[in-house]
């Protein structure tokens, strides 16, 4: 096992089959190394900075149908919502006066918010605040889409993989096909957008083979942004009885992705600070860097509800901002406010 956290450490680079025999066999001890190494590839790259998000989730619905999701179309009990670009517009002058300099919009897949109404949307955004980096987190659209939007100054996308296993994919999607969500994430790299993929741990049914070949995939696509966080249940969903994924699962699949794609910004994802009330801390000091507080208005943000329990959903934008600001440093790190573009996306050549 030794051999195997100091292969990674040194090389940034594992098989399948190494990842998959450090997943069985790893113990507490071995964690603790790999989340020290995991830390340590981190500041060497990234220093003792952590990039803030300010997430706007503009949009709970949506066409699809995921069986773990809260706002999968089938869930009627949710209440629905859609913010207007006006209301849009006036997160984004919160967020701005925050400090924020990275403006995730992220929503379900609603075919209300047209090309039209998002090109305009994001040229706004972009006219009003030139140095702000918009990301966009709205699900799969056709190339013209993703380019337009590209076009008119869209900087980045998000859009987790969800699990690298075809067979566990098509169980988990039942309105979505695999190679669509690849093939857009591969369009969308090609356009030339700073590209996030991610997956979820603990997800029923998933195994340790799974997860080494999320990795894996990772390792093939080299995307800037990798969001990782823990499966929670949400009740109003066919997986409502099954079990969350792990803390410790979590942070060593975090701590594996920060060694194999060491220039990588890794979030401490909501879904692990929902999970562990100090989630969001450990993840940090196994390797992610970055946090991405929510600004969406506290009217609205229960109803965002993609597992149960999600935290924040009482605060207010200034609240999650300071309150994230004091964790950060809590663990001896500090924010950067700046628009903390990947290292692999600055040099010009994805690694
Ligand atoms: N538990 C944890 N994460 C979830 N997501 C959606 N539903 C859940 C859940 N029940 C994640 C998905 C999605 C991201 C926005 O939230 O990975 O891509």
């Amino acid at each position: 096992m030794h051999h195997l956290l100091e292969k990674v450490y040194q090389t940034n680079d594992l098989t399948k089959e190494e990842i998959i025999y450090l997943l069985e066999n790893i113990t507490q001890a071995d964690r603790e190394i790999l989340y020290n190494n995991a830390l340590k590839t981190k500041q060497m790259y990234y220093g003792n900075k952590v990039y803030l998000r300010g997430l706007i989730e503009f949009s709970n619905i949506c066409r699809q149908d995921c069986l773990y999701c809260g706002i999968r179309v089938s869930n009627a009990k949710v209440e629905r919502y859609r913010l207007t670009p006006e209301e849009i517009l006036a997160c984004c002058d919160q967020a701005y006066k925050l400090g924020y300099q990275t403006f995730v919009l992220q929503s379900g897949e609603d075919p209300w918010y047209t090309d039209k109404i998002l090109v305009e949307l994001v040229q706004k955004i972009k006219k009003t605040y030139p140095e702000v980096a918009i990301t966009l987190s709205i699900g799969e659209r056709g190339v013209e889409t993703y380019q337009a939007l590209f076009a008119c100054g869209a900087d980045r996308f998000l859009m987790r993989h969800e699990t690298a296993s075809k067979e566990l994919y098509e169980t988990l999607h039942p309105t979505m096909r695999f190679e669509d969500r690849r093939a857009c994430l591969n369009t969308l790299k090609g356009i030339g957008y700073q590209v996030g993929a991610g997956f979820m741990v603990g997800l029923p049914g998933q195994t340790l083979a799974n997860l080494a070949e999320d990795l894996g995939y990772l390792m093939d696509l080299r995307p800037d942004m990798i969001g990782i966080g823990p499966f929670i249940p949400h009740s109003e969903t066919p997986l409502g009885m099954e079990k969350c994924g792990t803390l410790e699962d979590t942070l060593v699949m975090v701590a594996l992705t920060r060694l194999l794609i060491p220039g990588g910004l890794i979030p401490a994802t909501t879904a692990l600070g929902t999970l562990h009330p100090e989630g969001r801390e450990l993840a940090l000091k196994a390797g992610a860097n970055v946090v991405m507080p929510i600004i969406t208005p506290t009217s609205v943000r229960k109803q965002y509800a993609l597992y149960e329990n999600k935290i924040c959903g009482d605060d207010h934008p200034e609240d999650c901002r300071y309150c994230i600001e004091r964790r950060i440093q809590s663990v001896g790190f500090e924010v950067d406010l700046g628009r903390g573009d990947s290292l692999q996306f600055k040099s010009g050549k994805p690694k």
